[in-house]
């Protein structure tokens, strides 16, 4: 079914409305057609999942696909019962793999329900001893290697399991993947250090396991064409240098272009003016403004100073220089340091990498061009 407004905002709806991602999908699917695990990472809302989800879709029905999200997971338990759900939601019960599959983890008593709406399988196993819960997953993973098809799963958000209390799902995991021959993983992650430090450390399991792709943001003039191209399809007319301002409004996070080409497209008008994109605009930092200033109340002042320090200056490569601690009026160093780690951890300062040089830059962009219009 066609969605009723082609700038998809949530998941993956198909092929057409997914932008790009061209030389990416064809890593992905080369890596998994030759039988290489893959590390996929890159910062939140840019894409990974969605990628992940076309990736699949241009997989013949050689292969089984597998995706579990570990997002909500908090300890092996739930990897193990958001594992074994995703598994029963891959196969029919009633194709002969499918079969197996079902009678397999049945066999493992676990309590099954189903979702009311979507009528999704949820797998829940109570377990509360730790080598039960190891030996339960080996034995659902081991189900993928009595059937003869590739199966490809995979484990997005990945490096949520650094926080699970149980200090050996790591190793465990490690060996038990190697262990299935028509198995290849995609794990994938939106917390670079983090899953660095797990894949590019030699004293972890998974060093040097898989290919590491990095996803950053779509090609602008690929993107720019797709929008406009969405925009023609509807008779509607948007110019070209008015999407290259939105692209670089939203900092070109893929999350954020589809909101705002989803709002524009949601308006009445075949043309669609300057003032159009200025009140979505206005629109959107509105609708944020409570949420910041709450924001604001609730982090110390240093970390606040630091932030709409970050939002005046966009992308920073020394925040502890004295150019940039001048201008803004810091006088201490190390109060910065504190300040910015803090952020960091809080999911609001975001640290990257680009041409090997680090850099910061806040997070939310909305939060970004809401302080830059704001305190000024
Ligand atoms: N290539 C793309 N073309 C169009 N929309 C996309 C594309 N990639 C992602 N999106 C949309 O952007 C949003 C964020 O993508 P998502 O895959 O959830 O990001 P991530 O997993 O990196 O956090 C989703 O709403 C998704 O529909
Ligand atoms: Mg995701």
């Amino acid at each position: 079914m066609k969605p009723s407004n082609p700038f998809v905002t949530k998941g993956y709806h198909s092929a057409e409305y997914f932008c790009d991602r061209k030389d990416e999908t064809k890593i992905l699917l080369d890596a998994i057609k030759n039988n290489r695990d893959v590390v996929l990472y890159g910062r939140r809302k840019q894409g990974k999942s969605a990628l992940i989800k076309h990736v699949f879709t241009q997989l013949d029905n050689k292969y089984i696909t597998i995706w579990v999200d570990l997002l909500p997971t908090e300890s092996f338990n739930d990897l193990l019962n958001q594992t074994a759900s995703a598994l029963l939601r891959a196969f029919e019960e009633d194709t002969s793999f499918g079969k197996k599959i079902w009678s397999g983890i049945k066999k493992l008593r676990p309590t099954i329900n189903y979702d009311e709406l979507s009528g999704q399988p949820n797998i829940t196993f109570d377990l509360n001893n730790e080598k039960i819960q190891l030996s339960t997953f080996s034995d659902i993973l081991g189900l993928i290697s009595s059937i003869s098809k590739n199966v490809v799963i995979a484990f997005d958000e990945f490096q949520q399991i650094i926080n699970y209390p149980e200090e050996s799902t790591e190793a465990y995991l490690r060996t038990l993947i190697q262990s299935i021959t028509n198995l290849n993983v995609i794990f994938s992650g939106s917390d670079q250090h983090l899953l660095l430090q797990m894949f590019d450390n030699i004293n972890r399991p998974f060093y040097n396991f898989g290919q590491f792709v990095k996803l950053t943001h779509i090609n602008p003039e690929v993107y720019a064409d797709f929008i406009f191209k969405h925009f023609q399809a509807n008779k509607k007319k948007i110019e070209k240098d008015e999407i290259y301002d939105l692209l670089h409004w939203c900092n070109y996070r893929t999350y954020n272009v589809q909101l705002v080409c989803n709002r524009l497209y949601s308006f009445s008008s075949k043309k669609i003016s300057n003032e159009d994109i200025i009140a979505v605009k206005t629109t959107m930092l509105k609708e944020r403004e409570d949420v910041n200033y709450m924001l604001r109340r609730i982090i110390s002042k240093g970390q606040w100073n630091v932030i709409e320090a970050f939002a005046k200056e966009g992308k920073i490569y020394e925040p502890y220089g004295r150019e940039f601690m001048e201008k803004y009026g810091f006088t201490n160093s190390s109060t910065i340091r504190r300040a910015v780690k803090s952020c960091i951890e809080k999911g609001l300062i975001y640290q990257g990498m680009s041409e090997g040089r680090d850099y910061f830059e806040i997070d939310d962009i909305l939060l970004t061009r809401w302080i830059q219009v704001t305190m000024i």
